[in-house]
Formats: C-alpha cells, sequence, structure tokens
C-alpha cells in the first residue's frame, strides 16, 4: 500500500483526477492519507471532504514567522507518514528541511513541458500567457521529482497538448488539465505504486 500525501492552493482539479482514479479502483494500492491547503478557502478542501479523505489547512497566516510554519507544515506531514507527496497546484515553496526528509518521495504537476516556461514566477495562468506569447505550436504539462530548485527535479511524464489558433490563456490553461495534467498525474502515482519509477 502506496500512502500519498496530496497538497493542494486552489480548485483541486488535479486533486479531483487522483480521487476518481482511486475510487475506480485505477490507481493501484494507494492510499490517500490526507490533503493540505494553505489556503482555508481553497474548493480542494471541499472535493477532499467529500471523497471522506482528511483535509487540514496549514497556513503562513497563521504563524508568526515562516520557521513556525515550516515546523507546523513538517509535522502535519509527519503525522501520516506518508510514502508519496504529490504537489497539486500547490503554490507555497516546499521548505527545505521537507526536501531533505522526503527526498525523492515528492512530485510535482507543472503545466508545460519543463525545461520551457518554468521556474520562479511561472505558475497557473502565467504559464500559458508565457507560453501564447512565445507563440508555441505544442505546449503540454510534466510530472517531476521536487528539489531544491524550482520545477528542477527529474521528469517522470510529459504529455504534449496543440495550441490552438485563437486561444485565450484560460482556454489553454484548460486543454492542457483536461488532456495532460489530470491523465499524467494520475498515471505518475500509479507507475510508483506499481514499482515501475523508484522512489527515495
Ligand atoms: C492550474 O493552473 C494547473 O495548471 C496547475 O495548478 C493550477 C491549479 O490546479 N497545476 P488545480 O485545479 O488546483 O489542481
Amino acid at each position: 500500500m502506496l500512502k500519498v500525501l496530496v497538497c493542494v492552493s486552489g480548485g483541486g482539479t488535479n486533486l479531483q483526477a487522483i480521487l476518481d482514479k482511486a475510487k475506480a479502483k485505477e490507481l493501484g494500492d494507494v492510499e490517500i492519507v490526507r490533503v493540505i491547503s494553505n489556503n482555508a478557502n481553497a474548493y480542494a478542501l471541499t472535493r477532499a471532504a467529500e471523497a471522506g479523505v482528511s483535509g487540514v489547512c496549514v497556513s503562513p497566516k497563521d504563524y508568526a514567522t515562516r520557521d513556525e510554519f515550516h515546523k507546523a507544515f513538517l509535522q502535519a506531514i509527519d503525522e501520516v507518514s506518508p510514502d508519496l507527496v504529490v504537489l497539486a497546484g500547490f503554490l507555497v515553496v516546499i521548505p527545505e528541511e521537507v526536501i531533505i526528509k522526503y527526498r525523492n518521495r515528492i512530485i510535482n504537476i507543472h503545466p508545460s513541458l519543463i525545461p520551457s516556461f518554468c521556474g520562479t514566477g511561472y505558475y497557473g495562468l502565467k504559464v500559458h500567457e508565457a507560453a501564447l506569447e512565445r507563440g508555441v505550436k505544442v505546449t503540454g504539462a510534466t510530472v517531476h521529482f521536487v528539489d531544491e530548485g524550482t520545477d528542477t527535479g527529474p521528469i517522470i511524464l510529459q504529455k504534449a497538448v496543440y495550441v490552438k489558433e485563437g486561444d485565450t490563456p484560460k482556454d489553454l490553461q484548460l486543454r492542457v488539465m483536461e488532456e495532460a495534467e489530470w491523465e499524467i498525474l494520475p498515471k505518475a502515482i500509479r507507475m510508483i505504486a506499481d514499482g515501475e519509477v523508484k522512489l527515495g
């Protein structure tokens, strides 16, 4: 059994894709043991509750210092002893102590074909705005291991998505989510659960 913890910040559509695959028994021998959000109002927490998965909010706003937030975040992870930490639309920089303790056991979904349109400042709609600005014909999504850098860890899976004439950033974001993110993030978890991708 692979114990999976998912970190979210917003709407939680990637979390929903994971929950749906788990419910359909298509995620392999996996248990989603906790969802952590840095945002108390994240609809992702509602999705977790509706799926019967424990959701907790650990927000930097609730701590006097960044260091205290880091300690609380690490504790909220340690409490459930996950084998795998999945960042699904999570917008908080992962504290170094977490990277060190869970090295090669943290994965992230990024809405572009890394190494394009990634790194500091490239998140959410900004990624798709940059892709349209550059005029690329193909973009996509990437699942990668998380290391101390930003979107720099080893790549696990990628899927390409065509840009269409007249796409707005929102159009492109939705197509990348529908055609790539919501497919390759659960697939990466399944590959890890099945031992096709090694952890640690
Ligand atoms: C979206 O921009 C998605 O491309 C990226 O994170 C954002 C929110 O995703 N991965 P979600 O709906 O909260 O999963």
